[in-house]
């Protein structure tokens, strides 16, 4: 169900995971975060002692890759990796590098698309990440560029890695979220961009009530809800 689904790419900390959370649960979709899926494979990749920006390290373990994705009762996706529940261990500030890096790689594109597609032919979904508009869900019903400039959304992520109790600094943060950019903008296969036909929210100067606000407004408006 394509045409129903809502798809909201943007670049790290633009605050896409939180709004479309709070986005599926106001409309009874189910809330895909894509991002966690290559996180999950970068840690196989960090297991197995593969570099994740090595194809031929990669694509390998892509071959008995035991990745499976539940939601419990509280609607929160969890992530297992070979039976094994890893949905905080995804969340170190490490993987986020190494799942930028295996997410460049064609291989690893490939793989995952069907198993993105497959969730949005089985749920409503609102479905966030890199390339859902352009790649994954072309058809998307309603499509979303969820974007803040970097400072913002280096501010955000430092707030959230110290309320998980890990370390954070501000200026670290920033480095590696303009590398990030750098990194998901210009890799030749699905680099992040915004597709012709999605509706750009920029949260800049917008509070999180504020942008769930606007961004239900542009929902609305597209699915005639
Ligand atoms: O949204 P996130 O920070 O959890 O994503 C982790 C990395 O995965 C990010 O650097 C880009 C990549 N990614 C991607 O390339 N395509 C997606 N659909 C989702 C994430």
């Amino acid at each position: 169900m394509q045409e129903r689904s809502i798809a909201i790419d943007g670049p790290a900390g633009a605050g896409k995971s939180t709004l479309a959370r709070a986005l599926a649960r106001e409309l009874g979709y189910l809330y895909v975060d894509t991002g966690a899926i290559y996180r999950t494979v970068a840690l196989r990749a960090r297991e197995a002692g593969a570099d994740p920006s090595v194809p031929e390290q990669v694509a390998p373990l892509l071959e008995d890759l035991d990745l499976r994705m539940d939601y419990g009762g509280d609607g929160v996706q969890r992530m297992y990796l070979s039976g094994r529940d890893v949905t905080e261990a995804i969340r170190e500030n490490e993987i986020s590098a190494l799942a930028s890096q295996v997410a460049a790689l064609p291989a690893v594109r490939e793989f995952l698309l069907e198993f993105q597609r497959k969730q949005a032919r089985e749920h409503d979904v609102v479905m966030d990440g890199r390339d859902i508009g352009t790649v994954v869900l072309p058809q998307a019903g309603v499509k979303i560029f969820l974007t803040a400039a970097p400072e913002a959304r280096a501010r955000r992520r430092t707030a959230e890695l110290l309320q998980r109790g890990q370390d954070a600094d501000f200026d670290e943060i920033l480095r590696e979220i303009r590398q990030r950019d750098e990194q998901d903008e210009n890799r030749p296969v699905a680099p992040l961009r915004q597709a012709e036909d999605a509706a750009l929210l920029d949260t800049t100067n917008l509070d999180l009530k504020g942008s769930l606000e606007a961004l239900l407004t542009l929902v609305r408006e597209r699915l005639s809800l």
